[in-house]
């Protein structure tokens, strides 16, 4: 028995978009969703209160991180990852192997695994197929991934090729290395680059095993956003109709939609905390940077369409002014709205599939928030 169910309720007549509700240990997503970043076991300056106060259905957190510090055993020893962090609605771990790339030095990729260097302390680290699961298992989050590899962009059909060919072979393991399948959903990682054939090749594989869920990764890598919808466009029709589809590190708004309209459920990234830390934030009416000198006798609120708590109680000349004044509430209040606005952004998504009306409101959408803006 599978620990998830994917529930199709309906398709979009005039895309590929899916509403849908996904069944987990710990409650139900409603999809398409997208998930709120808690690397080190917390979404940025954010309280578990705050995340389902903005109705935050599942977060996602990384093996990677949780492995150099505190360790998965600590983890483990408190209770698993929902009790460590006292969040107890759906979890994603990711498998590490893209952020043992994109933060270790000295990495050295083998059939076995990944050799790398912990990126706080310099100590020899290794991560294979097995370990990831291992980690994964002991932490405990309801759907966890397998270990693969992102190829880099631009690179060579040889290279991805061969990639993909290991990664395949590492979800084999990662699925023969699983303990707690009925109680943690393990997805397969199509790969495949830019390469039409090998995204096929990549699909092929991977579902000929059967994981619960699958996602598409090596995606958002540097490459033009049309090529990303290009692939997408290919590759989601490859994937099971019966499981949930999840867009690998991708949150913009405009991927949102055009991920959604291609057939996608799930959806990270770190962008809305990120960029509210440094002070920018996502409105209705496309992006502000809350620091411009514009604002400071601005007092009207961040986003004048927002219900937020951030909206509801402050003006942008005070959230300029704690940001300017390094004072840690201003953070707060941008992470609040932006993380507040993807998520209201995707339950329209979502009522407009109930009501064959995604492209009208994705038309309406960017006539306010502007094209291109981000
Ligand atoms: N996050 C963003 N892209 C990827 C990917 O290709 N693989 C994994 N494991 N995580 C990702
Ligand atoms: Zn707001």
């Amino acid at each position: 028995m599978s620990a998830i169910r994917y529930e199709l309720i309906k398709k979009d007549k005039k895309t590929g978009a899916r509403l849908g509700r996904l069944h987990t240990p710990h409650g139900v997503i409603e999809t398409p969703i997208f998930m709120p970043v808690g690397t080190q076991a917390t979404v940025k300056a954010m309280s578990p209160e705050e995340l389902k106060d903005m109705n935050a259905q599942i977060i996602l957190s990384n093996t990677y991180h949780l492995f150099i510090r505190p360790g998965h055993d600590l983890v483990k020893e408190a209770g698993g990852l929902h009790k460590f962090m006292n969040w107890d609605r759906p979890i994603l771990t990711d498998s590490g192997g893209f952020q043992v790339f994109s933060l270790s030095d000295l990495r050295k990729i083998t059939e076995e695994g990944v050799h790398f260097r912990n990126h706080l302390s310099g100590e020899k680290l290794f991560i294979s197929p097995e370990k990831s699961i291992e980690i994964q298992n002991a932490l405990g989050a309801d759907i966890i991934m397998a270990f693969d590899e992102c190829p880099p962009y631009p690179a060579e059909r040889e290279y991805v090729k061969n990639s993909l060919e290991r990664t395949t072979r590492w979800a084999e393991r990662s699925l023969n290395a699983h303990s707690r399948p009925n109680e943690q959903a393990l997805f397969g990682i199509v790969q495949g680059g830019m390469y039409r054939d090998l995204r096929e090749q990549s699909a092929k594989e991977l579902t000929s095993l059967d994981f619960p869920g699958y996602a598409v990764g090596g995606l958002s890598v540097g490459e033009p956003k049309e090529l990303m919808y290009e692939v997408l466009e290919y590759t989601t029709p490859l994937l099971p109709e019966n499981k949930p589809r999840y867009l690998m590190g991708v949150g913009d708004p405009e991927s949102l939609f055009e991920g959604v309209i291609r057939g996608i459920d799930m959806f990270d990234c770190v962008l809305p905390t990120r960029i509210a830390r440094n002070g920018t934030t996502m409105t209705s009416e496309g992006r502000v940077v809350i620091k411009n000198a514009q604002y400071a006798r601005d007092f009207t609120p961040l986003d004048p369409n927002c219900g937020c708590y951030t909206c509801q109680n402050y003006s942008r000349a005070y959230i300029r002014h704690l940001l300017k004044a390094d004072e840690i509430f201003g953070l707060r209040l941008t992470s609040y709205h932006n993380l507040y606005f993807l998520l209201d952004l995707m339950k329209n998504i979502r009522q407009a599939i109930l009501e064959d009306r995604l492209l009208e409101y994705k038309e309406e959408f960017f006539e306010q928030y502007g094209i291109n803006k981000l």
